[in-house]
């Protein structure tokens, strides 16, 4: 339950003067598309997206548009034209919602707001509401709320709606009749103090029990991938757990964790995490990072695509943008990643022939399985290789490493088991058992 400041703190505040008496579910979804900022995404493709996070949180989207941009005009964002032709649409239709999907400023979304007498939300906006319903466990709440308050903090030059408790979400969507209010900066100043200690309990939790399965030499995969992916219901299938899996964009929110079997005998822990989005906010990022700390930690990244959806390459660089924002996978670096082409039951015979014919020859870029976590068919191989790549005990080396060279010493301590260790003058004899996936990491840092 999220809890927010008390009911008689809201009282004493103004009415805000914007009442509608149309719901605020029945909703019009806007994607300005400002040909000069050179974007790269088919607008119609970023329209079809934004409309399916709407429709994830039971908003009932009646009309979806592009709106393409000569230039910007800084009160409004959208052109007077523009502003105008979407006024008539919403009293026609009845919309109480128009979602924006762009950053608007808050003086741009009061404006609107005045303009076509409807509430307006922007992209941040809208993903806070579905990081909001999706939150599961304890954490996944605080860092939504977190981001939420932050959000608003910015934006205390309008008013707030109140909360809806019910719907779990963040009030930007507040209903008829509701009195609307707002947080004043104390308020909520405290409110993200209070969260922020919560949050490093929480943390400190996580941080032990990742400890404990680092000495019982568990090895942890994390599944990363953009949002509707299919990274739940791999999961479930790997797992044979049954987490929420759904047609919805962002059913997973929190990282859940099973301990799996592979093939080889070996137990590892599968970790299961937040869907990406392209144009992710970067201050979520930065709240969502704990909670993506399993990825950041994990000894083998499986990224899995949606190699059905027209978008999959834009969506994999997007994926692989945040994963570099974190530090999970850097230029050349340690981390091992491979990739879970899934939905391939969804691709036409002659494209699933050319995609197993290139992964079979070895084609590709970067390991790559074509799978179906669906009907479950080529799950099996990606096991197998996954258990290849953590599970085999490693032969032990030799590596002489000199003595000023510390992070490579530590590095071997920890990746590996170092069984011998014998410093001769200015370097360190260690004798080293590595796994296939260190000995891979390993051989990657030395060519750096
Ligand atoms: P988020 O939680 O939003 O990040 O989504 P996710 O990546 O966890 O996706 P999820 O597993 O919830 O699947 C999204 C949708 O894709 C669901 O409707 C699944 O049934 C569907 N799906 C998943 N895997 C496959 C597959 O192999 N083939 C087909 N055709 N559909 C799939």
């Amino acid at each position: 339950m999220i809890e927010y400041p008390a009911q008689g703190e809201h009282e004493k505040r103004e009415r805000r003067p914007l009442e509608t008496a149309r719901p605020a579910t029945v909703a019009a979804v806007l994607c300005p598309y400002v040909r000069s900022r050179g974007e790269e995404r088919d607008s119609d493709a970023k329209l079809a997206e934004a409309v399916g996070l709407a429709r994830a949180i039971d908003i009932d989207v009646r009309l979806a548009q592009t709106a393409p941009l000569r230039q910007i005009t800084p009160a409004t964002l959208l052109g007077k034209g523009v502003v105008e032709r979407l006024k008539e649409a919403v009293d026609e239709l009845g919309i109480g919602l128009v979602i924006v999907d762009d950053k608007l400023t808050p003086v741009q979304q009061r404006n609107l707001e005045k303009a076509w007498q409807a509430k307006v939300i922007d992209r941040t906006g809208l993903i806070l509401e579905i990081f909001g319903a999706r939150a599961r466990t304890h954490e996944g709440r605080l860092q939504v709320e977190l981001a939420a308050l932050d959000y608003q903090r910015g934006r205390l030059v309008r008013s707030w709606t109140h909360l809806e408790r019910q719907r779990g979400g963040f009030g930007f969507l507040g209903g008829p009749g509701e009195s609307q209010i707002e947080i004043d900066r104390r308020l909520i100043g405290e409110r993200i103090v209070r969260i922020k200690r919560d949050l490093e309990a929480v943390q400190r939790t996580r941080a032990v029990n990742r400890v404990g399965r680092k000495k019982a030499r568990l090895p942890t995969i994390a599944l990363v991938g953009y949002t509707n992916a299919g990274k739940s219901t791999l999961f479930n299938r790997l797992s044979g757990a049954s987490v929420m899996a759904k047609d919805l964009l962002f059913a997973t929110l929190d990282p859940t964790m099973r301990s799996i079997k592979l093939p080889n005998g070996k137990n590892c822990v599968i970790s299961d995490t937040v869907g990406f989005v392209s144009d992710l906010p970067t201050h979520l990022v930065a709240a969502f990072r704990a909670t993506l700390e399993e990825v950041i930690e994990a000894d083998l990244i499986v990224h899995v695509r949606d190699i059905s959806h027209p978008e999959t390459e834009q969506q994999r660089a997007d994926v692989e943008a945040v994963l570099k924002e974190l530090g999970a996978l850097e230029e050349g670096g340690d981390r091992l990643l491979i990739e879970a082409l899934n939905k391939i039951d969804a691709l036409p015979a002659d494209k699933l022939e050319s995609l197993q014919t290139r992964s079979a020859a070895g084609a590709e870029r970067a390991l790559r399985f074509p799978v179906s976590a669906l009907t479950g068919e080529g799950v099996d191989q990606l096991l197998e290789t996954i258990g290849e790549l953590l599970g085999r005990a490693g032969t032990a080396r030799e590596i002489s490493v000199p003595l000023s060279d510390g992070a490579t010493i530590a590095w071997l301590y920890r990746h590996g088991e170092v069984r011998h260790r014998h410093d001769d003058g200015e370097v360190a004899l260690l004798t080293v058992a590595l796994d296939a996936a260190a000995a891979a990491q390993f051989e990657r840092r030395l060519a750096r």
